[in-house]
């Protein structure tokens, strides 16, 4: 293995940055050339790449976003961007990939793993909704973003006997919601992998008002529906006043949190050793507490399950 290409593709997350850097000090400790790849897999079908060096990833450790850009690539999934892509690879003089991104992302790392690429993946978004790691990077830190505004919301919850309902990302998956929920003390955790009862959930705000509670707090997934019917179905239930905020791409942003740094410095140097055996088509993962790694097409026909235990805290909790 002489020259390795890291790119990250979809959605950023906090603690791609410190992913990369692991991967370029990890290369060059052990004489590799590393070539960045910009803007994801729209750069590796367009060559917008360039070799990077020891001080292209100085003082980016503790950075949200991503150093080499990313982008939702609609080229790289037509058969003819995927060639370019596979012919880009050969110009560049580059045997061995780290992609770093979603399931989108890993899918995209599997299809070149397939086609003769070794390519490592690392598993970047803040949803967490891969099944075969029990997190990925990026989600603790959107999880302490969410967790922060639920305390600010609440102040002004307080102060006016509000009901609050906060909508916070995670695509399909409800992990965001359910972490910072219980993190967050709120009084109604809404996902979509739960069915939920809106007259439960108002019942629950009348019995808080009634023993004299001021606030409610309602977190709620975007991947249940439109936040603001179910605004109005409570109101017109409880009659309690109402407001919606959705958080939105905040969540994607800031500085990573320590765990997330670690994950991702462990996984770069990881990504950048399997190459090095000559193993590629594996991705990594974090499982109870320990850095794994996995073919790649067997992890991703894995299935997320929701934990139901922890979800059962949060009604347990919320009484
Ligand atoms: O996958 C990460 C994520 O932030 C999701 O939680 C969200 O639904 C989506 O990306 C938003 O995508 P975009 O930034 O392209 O609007």
């Amino acid at each position: 293995m002489k020259t390795i290409g890291i790119l990250t593709s979809g959605g950023d997350a906090p603690g791609m940055n410190a992913a990369i850097r692991a991967v370029v000090r990890t290369g060059i400790y052990n004489n590799i050339r590393v070539m960045g790849i910009k803007q994801g897999y729209n750069g590796l079908v367009n060559g917008l790449i360039e070799e990077m060096n020891l001080s292209s990833v100085a003082d980016i450790i503790h950075r949200g976003g991503t150093m080499l850009r990313s982008s939702r690539s609609d080229e790289f999934l037509t058969k003819e961007g995927f060639q370019k892509a596979i012919n880009v690879l050969k110009v560049f003089g580059i045997d061995g990939l780290v992609v770093l991104g979603g399931d989108g992302t890993l899918r995209g790392a599997k299809a070149l793993s397939e086609a003769g690429i070794p390519t490592i993946g690392i598993p970047c978004t803040i949803d967490n909704d891969l099944g075969y790691t029990d997190y990925t990077i990026g989600f603790m830190t959107a999880v302490e973003t969410v967790v922060d505004a639920i305390g600010k919301i609440r102040d002004t919850s307080t102060s006016h006997g509000r009901a609050n309902i906060i909508e916070v990302m995670g695509r399909h998956c409800g992990d965001i919601a359910l972490y910072a929920g219980l993190a967050g003390g709120a009084e109604s955790i809404i996902v979509p992998e739960m069915p939920f009862d809106i007259e439960q959930v108002s019942r629950k705000a009348i019995q808080g008002r009634n023993r004299g509670k001021l606030h409610h707090i309602i977190v709620l997934a975007e991947g249940v529906g439109n936040v603001y019917d179910i605004s109005e179905s409570l109101i017109e239930q409880t009659g309690i006043d109402t407001r919606v905020t959705i958080l939105g791409h905040i969540q994607r942003g800031g500085s990573p949190t320590v765990f997330d740094r670690i994950t991702a410095s462990e996984m770069g140097r990881r990504a950048v050793e399997l190459l090095i055996k000559g193993e590629g088509g594996r991705t990594l993962g974090i499982k109870c507490n320990e850095i794994i790694d996995l073919d790649i097409i067997q992890a991703l026909d894995i299935k997320k399950e929701f934990n139901k235990e922890m979800f059962e805290t949060t009604i347990l909790l919320s009484i």
